[in-house]
């Protein structure tokens, strides 16, 4: 492990240059595996009961923090085959109540969806625990978990409600909570510390965030359903209570296929099929609103995997026009919008976006540094504190940008970069693998010209 670990912390001081595109994209690619389901594949299968097998799970910066974490609570991981960006995974379950006391804090690095999943799964364990991250992740808003959590009971510790979270040990009991923010991160943290409460857990979402725990609990045989808003997990406290072993498949993650979308939407004449996507509807805003801006996106081969449904899609150029994008579907396109603001550049029309003020807290703020790194590339854009509004079609020009070391930030200036006039320099762009391993190899493979610069 250690070995990958690092090999990413030198990436992520590496620059990215993207030449213009004068050729159409065109061919057939796949896409890494999902970065929630496979977070999540690793944290149940560790305290499932027996080995559990994950093929095509997403060897990325986010996810390679938590199998390390894992292996930190004394669970055993093997890698059985690995490709650069798809591996297969033995892990040994032992079971609820099997994790041991990590010898040191766990380090989430840049991860947050590790750090506050993790925090639901340790506040009910029976020793104490330090969950920590980067600098970035030390930045981030914590309080949306430690306040349900310690209403459930937990002994959290953390200084102006951010990591790193001292964790002591506590009984846990289930509550009715309602979530103020439409966030899975936060519901699944309260699932996960479910598992260990005495009484039901009930959680309200105002919004369907992403549904992968409640997925993978239910096919691991946990007493859960859903109806309407409300999610409401029986406890597993009791002699023979288990969850089963995991074999399952993970599915190519949609938000890492969003950017080739866009890419093959924005480059004249381009034409691409990017092969078993997940089409999971708590995930599926950002093609319904291209849709509604005249994209053609092609659907076949739909089929099922480890419960979850997957296809092939198909996607050429198009001529686009503005959408207005507001409400309910902004959590299941949360993590889409900074590539779909490079479609809405190019579209004709005024295209706004509104009720997405999460988007200021995820690894950086999407808004402000977005909309500063696209106007340098000649984007006419309007910040909202809730979204932005933007002006089409701008000629794009190529620029000397910035990720700000977050993953989605950089990706969509690189396809930004495909469509300008002139090369485009991104700086920090390392943190690219930490979601999309491979992404440069994929692009080029589509006909891109892009190369790591050291
Ligand atoms: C995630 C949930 C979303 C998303 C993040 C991954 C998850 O965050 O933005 O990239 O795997 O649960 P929130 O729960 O904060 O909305």
């Amino acid at each position: 492990m250690a070995s990958i670990l690092n090999k990413a912390d030198n990436w992520a001081m590496s620059t990215l240059l993207v030449h213009p595109q004068s050729e159409p994209l065109s061919g057939t690619v796949t896409v890494p595996g999902d970065k929630s389901i496979s977070h999540r594949a690793i944290m149940l299968a560790a305290i499932a009961e027996g080995k559990s097998r994950i093929r095509d799970w997403l060897p990325a910066g986010d996810t390679l923090a938590t199998l390390a974490a894992i292996q930190s609570l004394g669970i055993e991981v093997n890698v059985i085959n690995k490709t650069l960006a798809a591996w297969e995974l033995a892990i040994e379950g032992r079971g609820l109540f099997g994790l041991r006391q990590p010898t040191s804090s766990l380090d989430c690095r840049n991860a947050g969806t590790c750090l506050r999943l993790l925090a639901g799964l340790l506040a009910g364990q029976s020793f104490p625990s330090i969950l920590d991250g980067s600098r970035q992740l030390r930045k981030r808003p914590m309080r949306r978990i430690i306040e349900p959590l310690r209403q459930m009971g937990a002994n959290i510790e953390a200084s102006d409600g951010r990591a790193p979270l001292k964790i002591r040990p506590a009984t846990m009991r289930g509550i009715h909570y309602e979530m103020p923010v439409a966030s899975a991160q936060v519901k699944s943290a309260i699932l996960l510390a479910g598992l260990y409460a005495q009484g039901e857990t009930h959680v309200h979402q105002p919004g369907p965030a992403r549904d992968h725990t409640e997925r993978m609990l239910s096919a691991m045989g946990a007493n859960l359903f859903t109806e309407g808003s409300w999610i409401t997990l029986k406890p597993l406290l009791g002699e023979s209570s288990s969850l089963t072993a995991l074999d399952l498949t993970v599915p190519g993650d949609l938000s890492s296929a969003a950017f080739l979308l866009v890419a093959a939407m924005i480059v004249p004449h381009s034409n691409i099929i990017v092969q078993g996507v997940s089409q999971n509807q708590t995930r599926h805003g950002l093609g319904e609103i291209l849709s509604t801006m005249g994209a053609h996106i092609e659907v076949s081969q739909e089929r099922l995997t480890g419960g979850e449904l997957v296809a092939d899609l198909a996607i050429g150029f198009d001529e686009l026009h503005s959408a207005n994008v507001g409400g309910r579907v902004v959590v299941r396109a949360i993590d889409e919008f900074p590539v779909w603001a490079v479609a809405a550049s190019q579209a004709a029309g005024v295209s706004e976006l509104r009720d997405a003020a999460e988007l200021r807290v995820k690894e950086v703020d999407r808004i402000s540094l977005l909309a500063g790194e696209l106007r340098k590339m000649g984007v006419q854009i309007e910040e909202y504190a809730d979204g932005f509004a933007i002006s089409g079609p701008t000629r794009l020009n190529g620029a000397f940008v910035d990720s700000y070391g977050d993953h989605r930030l950089g990706m969509a200036l690189a396809i930004a970069g495909l469509a300008a006039t002139g090369p485009t320099t991104i700086t920090d762009a390392g943190c690219i693998a930490d979601s999309f391993p491979g992404f440069v190899e994929t692009l080029s493979h589509l006909g891109a010209r892009l190369e790591w610069q050291t």
